[in-house]
């Protein structure tokens, strides 16, 4: 029978933020060639998927989320012809190519707002929002804009980074989500920076440009799309005020959801015009069930679990977040998306704050039931940059997460220049790069190699269904079963730093601690790192 399987159900992917991964052009910042000259390593990695962060024309006031031309890759990435040639080299090596959608915004450099904002009478005036003043000169409403306040990482005393969103140091909040423009003497609208004007998806000639914008990328050959900040398109009519608590969340965290769910599903639509291709979506939501409302046959087909990643590495926290993904996915027929870093966020390993943690987390995340999304660098344990404030150029504070990819032992890991790399190396980036750690077996590129190929080779892992084993608070123990196949794997994850015992099957006990040990008879360890266990039934190979 041949497996009916989306390819994307199961898959791991592996996003590139193609600033930062590889520079083949010298001038420091990774550009596309960077990325097809290293597609080996993403092969022997074993990715079913990449992700492309934006590479399309841009100012790069927001680094690539502000689009000047949806349909060109801006000459500091390369041209459209190298973005083919790394599509037709990455499908060679049987890796799959999703690339960035931004649907909410583009850039006040894009000829759509230029003609926009040249007068009120331009055929293009209302592809963006745009409105008088109040009295007073007080802007529409009262809805502030993103990355312009800061959001705050504080380490919690289990040496944790949490995250504190909103508040600017010293108390301010984010500036207004309206700027004047004084050709015309209207204000216009924008979630994220003034050089990221929203366009209004309620007029349907900007919905049929997006589409296009779609369709170009599509008849290219790539397999699908990311797609931006997608709860953004949906604001409600008559833009009313927030009340004072949410106007603090940039876009006043008012959502239109209906409307939402009918950009998506037009959305899809364009998609299932062609074979095979899929859509995830960054969606904000305060747990999974919530999120999952934008998945489905005519939505997305997957959209990021985030809460995990604003929480912290506890047992009884992730138990949580499981079961309710577990509960918002397998009542409809939904599949989960898990993702640790990115590269809005600090990365998990400096999140957690120790590397036996990073290692664990990397056991959960490709063995729980869903698609995986690794951030570039996860597979080498990398932790943020420090960033000196002089170098510091992202208005986000997100610069730290977005450092280059360290390839090589010493000083220029592998960004050989001549130009010095846009921003400083991750702060373990000596003991951290690909050379050194593709050498120790026991690092966590090879612990990452492992659960990959053993992802690859076990249905069980990559479709599978997800049960819950009895293990002590601080242990999460689960089996994944196909029932198709019969396959099984169990997977213990000990959140604590003592040794943890799970009695499996009521006739072994494993002990995860920095030793593995058990009599073997029942199963055996396929993975392990020194927190966490995968294992199949002996005699079973993988
Ligand atoms: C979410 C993206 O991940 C982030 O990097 C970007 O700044 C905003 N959306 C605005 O496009």
């Amino acid at each position: 029978m041949p497996d009916e399987t989306p390819w994307w159900k199961g898959a791991v992917f592996y996003q590139i933020y193609p600033r930062s991964f590889a520079d083949a052009s010298g001038d420091g910042i990774g550009d596309l060639g960077g990325i097809r000259a290293h597609l080996d390593h993403l092969a022997t990695l074993g990715v079913d998927a990449i992700w492309l962060s934006p590479f399309y024309r841009s100012p790069m006031a927001d680094f690539g989320y502000d689009i000047s031309d949806h349909c060109d890759v801006d000459p500091l990435f390369g041209t459209l012809a190298d973005f083919d040639r790394l599509l037709a080299d990455a499908h060679q090596r049987g890796i799959r190519v999703i690339v960035d959608f931004v649907p909410n915004h583009t850039s006040d450099q894009h000829s759509w707002f230029a003609e926009s904002r040249s007068s009120r009478d331009n055929p293009k005036r209302d592809w963006y929002t745009w409105r008088d003043a109040k009295p007073g000169g007080h802007p529409p409403n009262n809805w502030r804009a993103s990355f312009t306040g800061e959001t705050h990482w504080v380490r919690d005393d289990t040496g944790q980074l949490r995250p504190r969103f909103g508040v600017k140091a010293g108390g301010d909040v984010h500036a207004s989500a309206w700027t004047l423009d004084d050709a015309t003497g209207q204000l216009y609208l924008h979630e994220f920076l003034p050089e990221q004007p929203d366009v209004d998806w309620r007029n349907p000639a900007v919905a049929a440009a997006m589409f296009d914008v779609l369709r170009f990328w599509l008849d290219r050959g790539v397999d699908g799309f990311r797609v931006d900040a997608v709860s953004s398109v949906g604001k409600p009519i008559g833009l009313p005020d927030a009340n004072e608590k949410l106007a603090m969340i940039p876009g006043g965290g008012l959502t239109d959801d209906a409307f939402v769910f009918d950009v998506i599903r037009a959305l899809r639509e364009v998609l299932d015009g062609y074979d095979d291709k899929m859509m995830v979506g960054e969606v904000h939501g305060l747990d999974a069930p919530e999120i999952m409302r934008h998945v489905g046959t005519d939505k997305f087909h997957l959209a990021f679990n985030f809460p995990p990643m604003f929480d912290r590495w506890r047992a009884d926290r992730w138990r949580r977040h499981i079961d309710e993904t577990e509960a918002g996915t397998q009542r409809h027929d939904l599949w989960p998306a898990w993702v640790l870093s990115n590269h809005d966020t600090p990365r998990h390993a400096d999140r957690y704050g120790t590397q036996s943690r990073a290692r664990a987390a990397a056991v959960l995340l490709l063995t729980l039931r869903g698609t995986a999304f690794l951030y570039m660098g996860d597979e080498l344990g990398l932790i943020d940059a420090f960033v000196p404030a002089g170098r510091r150029v992202d208005p986000g504070g997100r610069d730290g997460e977005r450092a280059p990819l360290p390839w090589t032992d010493g000083d220029r890991h592998g960004w050989d220049g001549p130009a010095d790399p846009w921003l400083p190396f991750p702060r373990n980036a000596a003991t951290h790069n690909v050379e050194r750690l593709s050498r120790d077996p026991r690092s966590i590129l090879h612990l990452y190699r492992a659960l990959l190929a053993a992802r690859r080779g076990a249905d069980s892992l990559r479709t599978g269904a997800f049960e819950w084993l009895a293990a002590p608070h601080t242990v999460l123990a689960y089996r994944r079963l196909s029932a198709a196949t019969g396959d099984e794997r169990a997977v213990i994850v000990n959140f604590d730093s003592a040794p943890a015992h799970v009695d499996l099957d009521g006739d072994w006990v494993v002990e995860v601690s920095s030793t593995m040990t058990g009599n073997g008879e029942a199963w055996t360890g396929e993975v392990a790192s020194d927190r966490a266990v995968l294992l199949r039934p002996a005699g079973v190979r993988g």
